[in-house]
């Protein structure tokens, strides 16, 4: 069993990625329920939620169906993640989670995400200054190093264990590829494998299939795997990975019927956190990720993010569950995409 302080995950967990606009509690919730063993919620600027800020303060909304959950702080100053840390703790997750990973210009310009892999001493200043303040595990998640020529992760992960945290979850590209290239796990697997490292060591990035899940965990020996994109619109990433897992075979491709059912119990999370009119604000980007891959479907999505109530859309999913029925996907559901092809370096 893989334990995080005193949170016992399973043998080889699963991890939800952290994603901003992605991982909100409806999300979290959905991916949970096919089989996460650990979710994640969209990345806090520290400095906002000691500030007051009421979008940063909704993001640390957590629920029982969605345990176990970490909060993710950044920042770049010691005293607002101090103080955020105490905030955090007052919500009761069951870990807080630091961001050294965000490759954002206007995040590592404030000296906070992906930024402190310049400058390791700060990074284990912040650090100390979120263990110092709270009695929750503290977990970080963060990159290979800033550009190629400075990977300085094994370095990293041993300054980090030692100024207390408790698990390191690593994506294997540098802050300078941002998502381009593919993710070097050979690094990854050199942490895990230091026989100094004593915590957990989670591996991260373009895993999008069961085979690979598993063929990279085998490989490079790590804890346990986080997942961000693949889940986007397919949390049934999670029970395939643990069905291959355990037989060896690929389940059958997800039902025309499952994919709009888990569409609907989004739309319900949705509304029930956010109430009818902005819950269904928040489901106007998420229909096309459910329903992707079905011919056509592009019609039914500009009108179900038109639709100007929550009955109607449920009618129209009826519609096209009705329309689909019997429709075997072939094409392999997952895409992974590159968000943040526009960001600038
Ligand atoms: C839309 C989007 C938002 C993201 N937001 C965050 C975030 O808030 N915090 C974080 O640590 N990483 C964030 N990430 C990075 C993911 O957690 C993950 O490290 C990355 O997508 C690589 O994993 P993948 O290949 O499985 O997607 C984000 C990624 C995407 C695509």
């Amino acid at each position: 069993m893989v334990s995080i302080g005193n949170i016992v995950l399973t043998e080889s967990p699963l991890l939800l990625a952290p994603m901003e606009d992605v991982s909100d509690p409806p999300f979290r919730a959905v991916c949970k329920a096919f089989g996460a063993d650990l979710t994640y919620t969209e990345f806090i600027s520290s400095e906002s939620l000691v500030k007051g800020a009421i979008r940063s303060r909704r993001k640390l909304d957590i629920f029982a169906n969605e345990r176990p959950v970490g909060i993710q702080l950044y920042g770049g100053d010691e005293d607002s993640l101090a103080l955020a840390s105490a905030i955090v703790e007052a919500t009761n997750p069951s870990l807080l989670d630091i961001n050294f990973g965000c490759p954002v210009k206007g995040v590592v310009g404030r000296g906070a995400g992906a930024g402190v892999l310049r400058d390791p001493d700060r990074m284990v200043r912040l650090t100390e200054a979120c263990v110092r303040s709270t009695r929750l595990p503290v977990t970080v998640k963060t990159r290979l190093g800033w550009d190629e020529g400075s990977k300085n992760i094994l370095d990293v992960a041993e300054r980090l264990q030692d100024a207390g945290i408790q698990a390191l979850t690593i994506h294997g590209r540098t802050r300078c590829q941002l998502y381009k290239g593919e993710a070097d796990w050979d690094l990854i697997g050199k942490v895990k494998n230091n026989p100094r490292m004593r915590i957990p060591i989670f591996g991260n990035g373009d895993i999008d299939s069961p085979q690979k899940a598993l063929e990279y965990t085998n490989r490079y020996g790590v804890d346990g795997i986080m997942i961000g994109r693949a889940a986007i619109g397919y949390p049934f990433i999670f029970r395939e990975i643990k069905h291959y897992r355990l037989t060896g075979e690929m389940p059958p491709a997800p039902t025309v019927e499952e994919r709009v059912a888990v569409c609907r119990m989004h739309l319900e999370g949705a509304l029930s956190w956010n109430g009818p009119a902005q819950g269904l604000n928040e489901m106007r980007g998420r229909y096309a990720h459910y329903l992707k891959g079905l011919p056509g479907i592009q019609e039914y999505v500009r009108r179900l993010v038109r639709l100007p109530d929550a009955d109607s859309v449920a009618a129209l999913l009826s519609k096209i569950e009705a329309s689909y029925c019997g429709y075997v996907t072939e094409a392999h559901p997952i895409k992974l995409v590159d968000y943040h092809a526009n960001c600038a370096l």
